[in-house]
């Protein structure tokens, strides 16, 4: 158990750090169902800290399930990953020959051609000063089209002045949780599951993260514990694919109004819609409770580091001042690149040519997925899916193993989950492959699910 603390992550402060490390450990089955833990004075003289700072770990640890704390009797590991263990599964290598991971776009689909024809224009045409240090809200041009682009396409309200230009939805979230936490701001609560990047990402700006569950209509808004901000995937839920129904959208808006929270809202796939036209953004129904954010990274590609915010008139000059203090300003050529692209309709045919080549691959997975025992949930949308493994069958260990087996890479649902269940079931992200390499990935998929 010693060696257990040597990782110990101060930084966030010690109890964080704990937390931590046991859910880690639990979640991997290095500490099993039943193990007892340190009294937390012991621990507390360990790691010579505060006996309350222990305490409260474990609390925080009780509440989400992994421990259970009886009065008169030692901490106990109160959670097993039984057949749930990915984290301890064999991880896909770096290159595998079949990359399902979700996540990412076809990078052999990236634009090239029209890219370089709007930066060619972008550098003919570009006045001296696009050269020097940019507007930190981001270059007119491109907030000018993103207007249109986000008003036509996804619905946002929001003139030329109402956007920051960012690098990517990571940075929005980032100014987001400075500027909460520069007003006094402590928690911030999270969808689960969720990509456990962004719960990291706030705890290191110095928030508190709670989390809420999502069922098939999203996000569990009657289950919001007091917070100052939430961030919600409205359009499509990541990594569940369910959307946020009508009702929890009202809901949220009207708890967001109640409490004074933020909605922080994460758009990052909303212009991949199959079935019919998208839903338009949760931001038109209140512009200054909601911070729209959208990004480059499915449409275009994540290397670019592009992303896009709606300014609520209340954190106006605070999130154009934190961004000014991070990084000054996004790149400007890519910016006005960006901006060229928009203006001459080629962003918009890019996005129409994906979602025809997305679509397609979609239903490719659904006829690869037909004949065997597993059941896909979420809308048809975006770039993944999640495919549940029937009861009894395979765990999502067993598929991923095999998967690392065959040198392909596949999501798991329980690396997204903040509290721990049973439910057993994979992510396929069908962004990634190039297009010749997808069927044979479609005809790999179908041994690893069916063995
Ligand atoms: C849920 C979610 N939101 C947003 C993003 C995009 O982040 P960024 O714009 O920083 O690349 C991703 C990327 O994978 C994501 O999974």
């Amino acid at each position: 158990m010693e060696d257990l603390w040597a990782s110990l992550d101060r930084t966030q402060g010690v109890g964080r750090g704990i937390e931590h490390i046991l859910r880690r450990a639990i979640r991997a089955g290095t500490l099993g169902l039943d193990a007892v833990l340190p009294s937390s004075r012991a621990l507390a003289h360990e790691l010579g800290v505060a006996r309350g700072t222990v305490s409260a770990a474990y609390e925080q640890l009780a509440a989400e399930g992994y421990l259970t704390i009886r009065q008169g009797a030692p901490v106990r590991v109160g959670w097993t990953p039984g057949r749930n263990t990915p984290s301890a599964a064999p991880r896909a290598p770096d290159r595998p020959r079949f990359d399902l991971r979700p996540g990412l776009p076809s990078g052999s689909s990236f634009p090239r051609t029209l890219w370089a024809r709007a930066s060619r224009l972008v550098l003919a045409h570009a006045p001296d000063e696009a050269f020097g240090y940019g507007d930190p809200q981001g270059q007119l041009p491109l907030r000018t089209a993103l207007a249109g682009y986000l008003a036509r396409a996804r619905g946002v309200e929001a003139g030329p002045d109402d956007v920051l230009v960012c690098g990517g939805f990571t940075q929005a979230l980032r100014l987001a949780c400075q500027v909460l936490v520069a007003r006094g701001g402590r928690t911030v609560v999270v969808e689960d599951p969720c990509s456990e990047r962004y719960p990291a990402l706030i705890e290191s700006a110095g928030l508190r993260v709670a989390s809420v569950r999502c069922d098939r209509d999203g996000l569990c808004v009657d289950e919001l514990p007091p917070a100052d901000a939430v961030l919600v995937t409205p359009a499509h839920q990541y990594p569940l694919g369910v959307s946020l129904s009508p009702a929890r959208r009202s809901a949220l808006v009207a708890w967001a109004r109640a409490t004074g929270a933020l909605i922080v809202e994460d758009d990052y796939d909303g212009e991949f819609r199959y079935d019919r036209q998208p839903v338009g953004a949760l931001q038109q129904l209140d512009p200054d409770r909601v911070l729209y954010t959208g990004t480059a990274s499915k449409t275009l590609a994540p290397g670019l580091r592009l992303g896009w915010l709606s300014l609520p008139t209340s954190l106006r000059r605070e999130l154009i001042e934190a961004k000014e203090n991070v990084d000054r300003s996004a790149g400007v050529l890519d910016q006005l690149t960006l901006a060229a692209l928009l203006d001459s309709g080629g962003f918009d045919r890019h996005v129409r040519r994906m979602r025809v080549t997305y679509r397609k691959r979609r239903a490719a997975l659904l006829r690869t997925l037909g004949g065997l025992d597993v059941r896909i949930e979420g809308i048809a949308a975006g770039l993944h899916a999640l495919v549940h493994l029937p009861q009894g069958g395979p765990t999502e260990r067993d598929v991923l193993d095999r998967a690392v087996a065959r040198g392909m890479a596949l999501g798991g649902l329980s690396d997204y989950l903040r509290k721990p269940a049973e439910e057993q079931a994979i992510i396929v992200g069908y962004g990634t492959p190039p297009e010749h390499a997808y069927r044979p990935a479609m005809a790999e998929l179908a041994k690893v699910l069916s063995l």
